[in-house]
């Protein structure tokens, strides 16, 4: 029978904070709480949410899957706490996790989420920070598994903004070996510094391809991704990326590049006819819906590992 594991990190606030072998743990942990063949009960256990940009996935996937565990969860907001007026992280941390079994933070800097991790004595979870999505991609990683039973010969493409979504495809995507093709816009690549992370895994193996041709990515792909173009804090640049990011829409015609068998995924919240046709949204190769009802599990087990 399987079981939590205690994960070699604290904190899960990148997706390289789980090895490969945590992250596959994780995913085969999500799929039996997802058939119901897992009891796992932290009685008591509180989560402090802790959301400085808007979330309806996240925020409410947490609550719930702290439910199901037999816990309860903490829901704060800038608007109705001190964080809004400018109490210290450090002291917000320290506090909390006096209060808190586990705290997740949805804000911008990753550097804020870190001071976070550094001053809380409890495990924190990065809930999306401008850099990285790591719950996320766990719940990514989950709808293609279960749709192709294994990474082998998966080739992912990501299309749009290279940005904290993106980035963390990136990142578990080396943690698993696979081939992660990137097409974005020039000037819109991911984060250098994750791309020398991910490099670094992949070793001389070449298999993280970044591209400003999004026909290119497509060819053969077995899954198709996109994510909104203009992410939460970038409203002042929306009309300007709208007009960059014009030819990286997911349409048919890019569709029909890819693997007849491919399957179309977007992270939500979608913007229809900007990064992805209704047509292509609704289609039967989109497994969106099933992508997003697996936050709930994969969070489920990565809770469930954090409190063993
Ligand atoms: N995908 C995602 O994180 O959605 P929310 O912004 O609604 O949480
Ligand atoms: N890149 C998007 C993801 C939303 C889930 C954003 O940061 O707004």
């Amino acid at each position: 029978m399987l079981n939590p594991i205690k994960l070699e990190s604290k904190n899960f606030l990148s997706s390289l904070d789980t090895s490969c072998e945590e992250f596959l743990h994780i995913l085969e942990l999500a799929k039996s709480f997802k058939n119901k063949d897992l009891n796992v009960k932290l009685k008591e256990k509180v989560l402090g949410l802790i959301f400085d940009k808007s979330s309806t996935r996240t925020r409410v996937s947490f609550q719930v899957a702290m439910s199901r565990l037999g816990g309860t969860t903490v829901d704060l907001n800038p608007t109705t706490s001190q964080i809004g007026r400018g109490e210290p992280i450090r002291d917000t941390a320290r506090v909390l996790s006096r209060y808190c079994d586990v705290l997740a933070i949805r804000t911008f800097k990753q550097t804020d989420l870190e001071e976070y991790a550094k001053w809380s004595t409890k495990p924190v979870i990065n809930a999306l920070t401008d850099l990285e999505h790591p719950c996320q991609a766990l719940a990514d990683f989950l709808t293609i598994q279960e749709e192709f039973l294994d990474f082998k010969n998966v080739v992912l493409t990501f299309i749009g903004d290279g940005n904290n979504v993106a980035n963390s495809l990136i990142l578990s995507g080396a943690l698993l070996g696979i081939e992660l093709r990137i097409a974005c816009p020039e000037g819109y690549e991911p984060n250098r510094s994750v791309v020398n992370k991910a490099n670094a895994i992949n070793g001389n193996k070449n298999l993280l391809k970044i591209t400003n041709d999004p026909h290119k990515a497509a060819l053969g792909a077995n899954v198709l991704y996109t994510d909104v173009w203009s992410s939460m804090g970038e409203e002042n640049q929306k009309e300007e990326k709208d007009k960059v990011f014009n030819s990286f829409t997911i349409n048919s015609h890019l569709v029909d590049k890819a693997d007849k068998d491919a399957i179309i995924l977007h992270c939500l919240p979608a913007y229809r006819s900007k990064e992805i046709t209704d047509e292509v949204f609704e289609s039967a190769k989109s497994r969106i819906f099933q992508q997003a009802e697996n936050r709930m599990h994969v969070q489920q087990a990565l809770l469930s590992c954090l409190l063993t």
